[in-house]
Parts: structure tokens; C-alpha cells; sequence
């Protein structure tokens, strides 16, 4: 059965004590959210150790934004996918297209994050998705289908079973733009498709989450679509008003 899940991305936003009283606000407005729905959020590195359990106990997930792509030593400012594991994180957002664009994150770096997740029985949220020059000249199933080839079709058919995907086009993300819901559904029917010629039938229980100015006036019309199985939130995440209605639209 594929999960229906709603995750949150903060990005680099909220001071801790912000952070601290949105997670209250998230939690305390949980009951209307159907049952079923799987929220996750994902705040900065520093809110993680003080945030993990309370939003566990609530049921919430909490995920990292990012992990390091080796297991120990002299990296200086990274966190390793041991470390998260080691404070109860259950998640990590990997290969969001700001890491992939501001900090050069290539698909050979990717697929170290997402072995080094696993390994630590961290569920990686892995993101995939296109630029807006990429789409404009007609190459994105081409790029997405290379995205899924370099990382997620390198792994085992254990580790598969357990990724949650995220196809967020570049074009969309944090620009009021959001793929309409015929074009997102296109993509993510096209997603399962090469995911099922590596991993057959499994890939019809993989959850494949849109992410991309997804806010509560359009969340409905995205979610409503056969193949799209919940939303990774960036700016609408910082409302708790806003994240629990997106994550009521789920049908
Ligand atoms: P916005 O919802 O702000 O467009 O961001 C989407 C995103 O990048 C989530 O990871």
C-alpha cells in the first residue's frame, strides 16, 4: 500500500524558539488531519535534537534536510546519516535541487547519501526533478528519468521498497508557479513507469510525493491525482494553519 504522506521542508527558516513553537502548533492541530496521512517535518540540524521527540511522541515524523555523504571523519560542519540515526531522526530530505544547484551535490554524491541513509535505517526522502529550461525544450522526462537511473534504480530491491520520492520541477519551487495537476500527474505516472521496468510491481506501492508552491488552495486538485500520494511543502510549511490544511486535502 502506498503511504500518503505530507512533509514539511523549513529550510534555513525559524530561530530555534520559532521553530519550537511551530512544531507545538503542528502537534496540538494533528487530530484533524485524516487518519492514514503521515506528517513529517523537517526542520534545521540545530532544532533536531529538542524537537525529535516531543513530534514523535505526537506522531509526527521528523526528518533532516540533508546528511553527509561519508560515514565519519575530518568533514568539517557536516552531520552524518549516524548521527541523525543516533538522536531517533527517521527521515532525510536528499538531493533537493538546492543542494543538487547551490552546493553541487551530483548524482554519484546523491546515491553515497541515500546508501549511508539506509544503512542507518534512515528513510531517505529523495527528490527529484527538472529546471525550467529543461522542460521548455521538452527534455524533462529525459532528466528525471536520469535523476531515477544514477540514484534510485542503483539500489537494492530491499532499500527501494522503503524510499519515499519527491518530484519537485525547479520551475515550481518557491516561485508561486505550481505544475498543474494533469502535468504532475503525468510525470509521476512516468516516474512509476521506469521505476516498475527496474523493480516491477513494487513500484506501485511507492510513495511519490509533489513539491513545488503547493499551498492549501491547490493542494486538493495535486493530491487528487491517481499517482500523486502527498506533497513536500516548503513555504506553506511555515503556517501551521496552512500545513494542516494542505495535509487535510489528501484524498
Ligand atoms: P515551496 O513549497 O516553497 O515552493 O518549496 C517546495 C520545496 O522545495 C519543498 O522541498
Amino acid at each position: 500500500m502506498k503511504k500518503k504522506i505530507v512533509a514539511g521542508n523549513w529550510k534555513m527558516n525559524t530561530t530555534y524558539s520559532e521553530g519550537e513553537i511551530l512544531a507545538k502548533e503542528i502537534a496540538g492541530q494533528l487530530k484533524e488531519v485524516p487518519e492514514g496521512v503521515q506528517l513529517i517535518v523537517a526542520p534545521p540540524f540545530t532544532h533536531l535534537c529538542c524537537l525529535t521527540g516531543p513530534l514523535r511522541e505526537a506522531g509526527i515524523g521528523i526528518a533532516a534536510q540533508n546528511c553527509a555523504d561519508h560515514e565519519s571523519g575530518a568533514y568539517t560542519g557536516e552531520v552524518s546519516a549516524a548521527m541523525l540515526a543516533s538522536i531517533g531522526v527517521q527521515y532525510c530530505i536528499i538531493g533537493h535541487s538546492e543542494r543538487r544547484e547551490y552546493y553541487g551535490e551530483t548524482d554519484a554524491v546523491l546515491l553515497e547519501k541515500v546508501k549511508l541513509a539506509f544503512q542507518h535505517g534512515i528513510i531517505p526522502i529523495f527528490c527529484i526533478g527538472e529546471r525550467l529550461y529543461e522542460r521548455e525544450s521538452n527534455q524533462h522526462f529525459e532528466v528525471v528519468e536520469h535523476q531515477l537511473q544514477n540514484v534510485v534504480c542503483q539500489l537494492s530491491a530491499t532499500d527501494f521498497e522503503k524510499i519515499i520520492l519527491a518530484y519537485e520541477p525547479v520551475w515550481a519551487i518557491g516561485t508561486g508557479k505550481t505544475a498543474t495537476a494533469a502535468q504532475a500527474q503525468e510525470m509521476h505516472a512516468y516516474i512509476r513507469t521506469v521505476l516498475r521496468e527496474k523493480f516491477g510491481v513494487a513500484a506501485d506501492n511507492t510513495s511519490i510525493l509533489y513539491g513545488g508552491s503547493c499551498k492549501p488552495s491547490n493542494a486538493a486538485e495535486l493530491f487528487g491525482q491517481a499517482d500523486v500520494d502527498g506533497g513536500l511543502i516548503g513555504g506553506a510549511s511555515l503556517n501551521s494553519g496552512d500545513f494542516i490544511a494542505i495535509a487535510k486535502a489528501v484524498s
